[in-house]
């Protein structure tokens, strides 16, 4: 089975991107993966195969839970390899008390989280039986991090050894661990960074760099004080981190990596072309075609000029998008690309999906196309928007990606019942041909 361009699940439910990785000529891209039934449950990682980013195979499932330390799901984690191997670093966890009516869900908020590791020869065979070693167990110490809270290793190269970022709380305030190892299996413990207001809970950190600067993503529990249930959402900033201490300093300007937020979770890893890519799981309230849920966005550069964190789509999605059309009834599997310029009193409607630009905004309603979902946010804006009026908006039948001046700000949404009425004007569209 394949996907192209977006990734989905073959089955069940989808959510955070895991062990991503370019290795032996391939790109692996894990998730978080449920296999039974479209509803989040006892995780285990699904794998899918690309040689280009945007033409995925789907393989095996790599990871299951099979040791007490992960028996009730393999949680998030990453990749890296060392000595040819294939190094994933995950977090396990063991719930204290089972539901007695749904087994893969937990009561109270009681289990614990330890951080395992399990090493392929090749990214395609991992040993779930005899395989599967701890690097760092629940966390006893309070003050430190959390026994539960404590999850999604994401482990980079320094200069001269390996560093891991976890995320955690202490006194409900989200922090970031991290750790340092010289061979992926001895990890010591350096230092801790955490800031004020920012969610009681730090999910699925990433730390990186690029363009001579450091950048931190993460995706904080309790961040949007609005009362509506997505109040987690992920964000990036620019930081700096210190190798020999541990330490990192996180700008107070912060971004949203996607202002739609429905994008949650990225993880990002760097292509063979050398840039740092970023793919991130779009939640969904309900599942869509063969009762599946959940969609990964297209794979984004992610760069920084001036300070900004820019996120462009991927140029081999790009240029995938290279045959004119003249309405979208024409386009095939993978969708179409509308593009467009916006001026401030401009408004289109995408099959039910309205854009609008007010001053230097750009914003979306979805409310016709997400009936039943009242709950859940329906109308979103970027910043005020600085570097032109171009948009190419990506459109398939559940998703909608609005990247604006070419990553300057990128709005993403997740639709149902989309129709294939466009109302613009002075537009161009663009479906894949294969
Ligand atoms: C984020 C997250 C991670 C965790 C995983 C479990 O969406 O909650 O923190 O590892 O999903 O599926």
């Amino acid at each position: 089975m394949s996907d192209i361009i977006r990734l989905k699940a073959p089955k069940g439910w989808i959510n955070d991107p895991n062990g991503f990785i370019y290795y032996n000529g391939e790109y692996h891209l894990f998730y978080q993966h449920f296999p039974y039934a479209p509803q989040w449950g006892r995780m285990h990682w699904g794998h899918a195969v690309s040689t280009d980013l945007v033409h995925w195979e789907h393989k095996d499932i790599a990871l299951f839970p099979t040791k007490k330390q992960d028996r009730s799901g393999c949680f998030s984690g990453s990749a890296v390899e060392h000595n040819g191997r294939l190094h994933i670093i995950y977090t396990g966890v063991d719930y204290t008390e089972e539901d007695p009516e749904n087994i893969n869900c937990c009561l109270n908020d009681e289990f614990t989280a330890a951080q395992l590791s399990v090493i392929s020869e090749n990214g395609y065979d991992f040993d779930n039986m005899n395989g599967k070693f701890t690097v760092i167990p629940p966390i006893e110490d309070k003050n430190m991090g959390c026994k539960n809270h404590t999850r999604d290793p994401k482990v980079w190269r320094g200069k001269d050894a390996w560093y891991m970022v976890l995320g955690s709380t202490v006194n409900k305030k989200g922090r970031l661990l991290f750790y340092k190892s010289t061979d992926l299996v001895g990890w010591e413990y350096l230092n801790f960074a955490e800031k004020d207001n920012t969610g009681w809970m730090w999910e699925c950190p990433d730390y990186f760099e690029t363009d001579g600067k450091g950048v931190i993503v993460f995706s904080p529990m309790g961040f949007l004080k609005d009362e509506k249930p997505y109040d987690s959402v992920a964000i990036c900033a620019l930081a700096d981190f210190c190798e020999e201490t541990g330490e990192m300093n996180i700008s107070d300007n912060w971004q949203l990596i996607d202002c739609g937020e429905d994008l949650y979770a990225p993880q990002s890893n760097v292509d063979k072309d050398g840039n740092r890519v970023i793919i991130a799981w779009a939640r969904m309230p309900e599942p869509f075609e063969k009762n599946r849920i959940g969609i990964y966005c297209i794979p984004r550069v992610t760069e920084v000029r001036n300070d900004h964190i820019y996120f462009r789509p991927h140029p081999n999605a790009v240029k995938l998008f290279n045959k004119k059309i003249s309405s979208p009834v024409e386009a095939g599997e993978g969708g179409y690309r509308l593009s467009l310029d916006m001026k401030n009193g401009d408004a289109i409607n995408i099959g039910g999906y309205k854009l609008s630009r007010e001053n230097d905004r750009i914003k979306a309603d979805r409310t016709e196309v997400f009936a039943g979902h009242t709950e859940i946010k329906c109308v979103f804006e970027t910043p005020d928007i600085k570097e032109g009026d171009h948009l190419d908006i990506y459109v398939e039948p559940n998703l909608i990606e609005v990247y604006i001046n070419n990553g300057e700000y990128v709005l993403t949404n997740t639709v149902y019942g989309l129709s294939d009425g466009i109302k613009a004007e002075n537009y161009e569209l663009y479906a894949v041909s294969e």
